[in-house]
This record gives structure tokens, C-alpha cells and sequence, in this order.
């Protein structure tokens, strides 16, 4: 068994609905094990300013139903470069922290993995991102709430969307992955979603328009992955608005509200069981893994699959869609 006293935990990348959950779970875990828990704060950027504090369990107490992450986040552009890691870790050996458990996305994770193959730190990740764009895990902690968001939040957009007969492009987060686009359509019956994983082998606005969306219906709602291939839904509504005047077309940007709110009960369980893994895997002396969960089992993905690989998405939804939309 590792000999690990005291883990670091930090939360990096665009926040997500569960990280709270997954920092209760984390520190809990490891007190219950006998380790010290240290809070840095923002991310990485806490390691090169020693924005760090000693977490005892009431530090996280009553957060679990909390959206955002208390521990702070940002996207630190230091420790992109070598002196800034060296920095780094210079404040994780004055504060003894012999681990880091790092929650976030696609970025904090490859940050993670150049600095444990640096100076050989135990580092376990978790995923945590509403955009649920990491290989190896079916799921990552705040994709299900901000499922849940969008889904109250287009519902609204149809009622206004009927009353006036219009043809709403509605632009869903994602950083060019298509997940929470493609997924809400199907949650609110929206007629189609575009959606950047298959922009280059079709055109799906044409084919979209081809198959005469809007002929039988009183409105039409189409979700937009937000992309810089696509050009989002702005870059749709102009081509159609071009192309057929007669359209009544409007445009919402759901942009951050996506990510903020109370996480749902499923994120809040994934936090927590993805939180507690962390510890257990530090104690197995696993390194340089994400915790992901296949088949609601609790796997270890190494770093190098969970970021490289594209994780595909399933593409029998987009038929179904399309099915359920006529
Ligand atoms: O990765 C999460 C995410 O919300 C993406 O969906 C989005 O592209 C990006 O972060 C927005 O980042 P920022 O917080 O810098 O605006």
C-alpha cells in the first residue's frame, strides 16, 4: 500500500454542478483513511501562488447540494510552461503534499499528466465537465445536471417558440463535442440537433431542411453544438434566414447558465463514488489514472487514453432523433 499522508485537491477548467460533492467525498475518504487533506485553491494557479489550506471535514460540510466549486477555479496559463510546474512543485514539497487529486476537464487533466511525468507525483484525476468529452468514463460529474438545465430551459424557449410559430437555432455548450446537444434534443423533442461530430460528413442543415422540417409543425427547435466548424447557432440562423426568408428565426445562447445550479441526484452520486475511488486508488497505488465509471463500475482509465482518444458519440441517437422528430 502507498505510503500517502497528506493529498492535495484542486478543481481546474470551467467549473461543473458535483465538483463540491466529488471535494466532500475526496477529503472525507482520505481522513476516514487516516491522510491529511490540503484545499488549493484555483486550480493550478494555487500551487505557483501557495493559495493553500489545511481541509478538515467540516470544511466541507453542507456543500454537497452546492453548484460551482468552493475551492475556486481557473485555467492557469503558468503552468502551461515548465518554470511555472517547477514552481509547483516546489510548493507541494514545502507543504508535504505527497498527491494530488485534480478534478476538471480535458485541459486540467493533460496539465496533470505532463506534471506527475515530470517529477514522478502520484496524481488521480477525476472527470469533472459538463461536457462529457472524456475517453474511458460514460459519464463525467455536472454533464447530467446541465443536461437537466438545458432541458427546463428549451422547454421554456417552446412555449414562446409556439405561441409565435418560429424556428428557434438554440447554441448548447460543449467545446466541440455534441453530447449535451444531441442528448438534450432528444429530452425535449427538439426537431434536430447539429452537432460538430459529424459536421465534415454531411451538410445537417441542408439535409435537415431537405427532409422539410417545420411542414407539419407550429414551431421547430434546433440545438447547435457551439463550434467553431459549425459557426453555432448564429452561423445557422444566417444561412437559413439567407435561404428562406419566410422563416421566422430566432437565436439563444443558453452560454454559462448550463454550468451553474444545484447538481442532480445522479452527479451528486457520481461525485461521491468517483470522489471516494480517488482515495482508494492512491491507496492502491495507482497513478496517472482518471476515475471513470463503465457499466456503473468504478474503472481506472490512464491519463494518456482518457485525453488523447475522441470519445465517440452514439449515433443511433441522431437516427432516433430524426425518427422522433417527423
Ligand atoms: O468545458 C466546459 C465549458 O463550459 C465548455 O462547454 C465551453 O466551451 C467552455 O467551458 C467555456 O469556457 P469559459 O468558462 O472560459 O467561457
Amino acid at each position: 500500500m502507498a505510503n500517502i499522508k497528506c493529498v492535495g485537491i484542486l478543481t481546474s477548467g470551467g467549473d461543473a454542478p458535483g465538483m463540491n460533492a466529488a471535494i466532500r467525498a475526496v477529503t472525507r475518504t482520505a481522513i476516514y483513511n487516516e491522510m491529511e487533506v490540503k484545499g488549493i485553491y484555483r486550480g493550478y494557479k494555487g500551487l505557483l501562488d501557495g493559495e493553500i489550506i489545511p481541509f478538515k471535514t467540516n470544511n466541507v460540510s453542507n456543500i454537497i447540494q452546492q453548484g460551482g466549486t468552493i475551492l475556486k477555479t481557473a485555467r492557469s496559463t503558468e503552468f502551461r510552461d515548465p518554470e511555472g510546474r517547477r514552481i509547483a512543485y516546489e510548493t507541494i514539497q514545502k507543504e508535504k503534499i505527497d498527491a494530488l487529486v485534480v478534478i476538471g476537464g480535458d485541459g486540467s487533466l493533460t496539465g496533470a499528466r505532463i506534471f506527475a511525468q515530470e517529477y514522478n507525483i502520484p496524481i488521480v484525476g477525476l472527470p469533472g465537465t459538463i461536457d462529457n468529452d472524456l475517453f474511458g468514463t460514460d459519464t463525467t460529474i455536472g454533464y447530467d445536471t446541465a443536461l437537466n438545465t438545458i432541458m427546463e430551459a428549451v422547454d421554456k424557449i417552446r412555449d414562446t417558440a409556439t405561441s409565435h410559430e418560429r424556428l428557434f437555432f438554440i447554441e448548447i455548450m460543449g467545446r466541440d463535442a455534441g453530447f449535451l446537444a444531441l442528448n438534450g434534443a432528444l429530452a425535449v423533442g427538439a426537431e434536430a440537433a447539429i452537432i460538430p461530430e459529424i459536421w465534415t460528413e454531411v451538410d445537417q442543415l441542408e439535409e435537415l431542411i431537405e427532409h422539410g422540417f417545420r411542414k407539419s409543425k407550429n414551431s421547430s427547435i434546433v440545438l447547435v453544438a457551439e463550434s467553431e466548424i459549425t459557426g453555432g447557432a448564429m452561423g445557422m440562423a444566417e444561412r437559413v434566414k439567407k435561404k428562406y426568408p419566410q422563416y421566422d428565426v430566432r437565436v439563444t445562447i443558453l452560454g454559462h447558465l448550463q454550468r451553474g445550479g444545484s447538481p442532480t441526484a445522479t452527479d451528486r452520486i457520481l461525485a461521491s463514488r468517483m470522489g471516494a475511488a480517488a482515495i482508494d486508488a492512491l491507496m492502491e497505488d495507482q497513478r496517472n489514472v482518471m476515475i471513470g465509471i463503465q457499466n456503473d463500475t468504478i474503472v481506472y482509465v490512464p491519463f494518456s487514453k482518457a485525453i488523447k482518444n475522441d470519445k465517440p458519440i452514439n449515433r443511433d441517437l441522431l437516427n432516433t432523433l430524426r425518427i422522433l422528430s417527423i
